[in-house]
């Protein structure tokens, strides 16, 4: 294992934006951004060993910033994906988030994912980043402290851990918002990657993609990816909880029910590659989004790389979308004095 670390690019406002970079013992490797403690790339081999970045971005940090390019590979919080109206109530006080999407908050309004993260700790095989959210930050209660660190094992899994103390009763919800293309090749859609959803159910939305409350079953519909298939299989056909040519950008309700127990989410694959990628979580919900709302042209990624519509699959792992105004949805709040924890796992593999 070694880890180095290196200059990446400069934001707008003077500050530096740092690259770290772990390998391991099979040459597989990540590099994170202090940028919305992101990750920047990844590179995984294929079944003959052959290494390539499995991850959407880009060359520049001034394109991670710009919250229609999509969150490529940032941490998202405090409150990952909707909330509806921009507010919520814990005990009696309602707080107010800022509506940076039509009525309501998408991804916590933005400051947690675009701001520049201190590296507290760089070892061989782990970064860890953190970042202090004040009281009131985007309209969020609490001090809040997240540290998140990544751990690169020598059999090609990352780990990404969660930590956050807080002095006062909140919420949150982070992800990590990476766009998996497991061919490594963006000139290539993610339609034709098999995918499986360890899900029986989703949350139905409305118009405006926000939670009715509603869980449906995905049997007979267009979500279902209980057995595996390809993301192109149904990915256009019309569906009630879809929008327009978007295709999939929905939470499925995770068969696991408990909270904080880890267990196997999803499957993807690259049928052609061979590589495979396994996302495990001991959240109850996924985010599956295939990249729909992205401009449909322009080669601004790494390397003059895709960054468009359907070249990457998000696999956000989390609460429901919402599921801060919404009571009978599965959700923890952190307290001051139970430190908040979440992991996510991402697994890859080569058959
Ligand atoms: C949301 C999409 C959004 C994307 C990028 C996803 O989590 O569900 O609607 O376009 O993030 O912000």
């Amino acid at each position: 294992m070694a880890s180095e670390k290196k200059l990446f690019d400069k934001l707008e406002n003077g500050e530096e934006v740092y690259l770290l970079t772990l390998t391991n013992s099979k040459g597989a490797s990540v590099s994170l951004m202090t940028l919305g403690a992101g990750i920047h790339s990844l590179n995984m081999p294929d079944r003959n060993g052959k290494m390539a970045d499995v991850v959407l971005g880009f060359d520049e940090a001034k394109h991670y910033v710009n919250p229609d390019f999509g969150y490529q590979g940032l941490a998202v919080g405090r409150w990952a994906n909707r909330i509806r109206d921009a507010k919520f109530t814990i005990d009696g006080t309602e707080y107010h988030t800022p509506a940076n999407q039509g009525t309501w908050t998408l991804h916590g309004g933005g400051r947690f994912s675009f701001t520049n993260w201190e590296v507290k700790e760089l070892g061989d095989d782990y970064v860890v980043f953190t970042r202090f959210s004040p009281d009131m930050e985007d309209g969020f209660p609490g001090n809040v402290t997240m540290d998140i660190k990544y751990t690169l094992t020598n059999d090609n899994t990352l780990k990404i851990e969660y930590t956050a103390t807080t002095d006062k009763k909140t919420v949150i919800n982070p992800t990590n918002h990476a766009y998996f293309n497991l061919s490594g090749d963006s000139r290539k859609t993610i339609e034709g990657h098999y995918l499986q959803i360890n899900a029986n159910e989703f949350t139905e939305t409305d118009s405006s993609q926000l939670p009715t409350g509603e869980i449906s079953t995905v049997k007979e519909t267009m979500m279902d990816f209980t057995e595996m298939h390809k993301i192109g299989d149904n990915i256009d056909v019309a569906f009630r909880a879809t929008i327009g040519d978007v295709g999939y950008d929905n939470n499925y309700c995770l068969n696991n029910k408990e909270i904080g127990r880890l267990s196997q989410a999803a499957i993807l694959e690259d049928r052609e590659s061979g590589r495979r990628l396994e996302v495990w979580t001991d959240l109850p919900g996924i985010q599956l989004y295939c990249g729909g709302w992205l401009e449909k042209t322009g080669d601004i990624g790494k390397g003059n790389s895709f960054v468009t519509y359907r070249r990457g699959v998000a696999l956000e792992t989390q609460f429901y979308p919402d599921s801060l105004n919404i009571p009978s949805f599965p959700m923890k709040y952190a307290q001051p004095d139970k430190p908040f924890y979440t992991i996510t796992e991402l697994r890859f593999s080569a058959k």
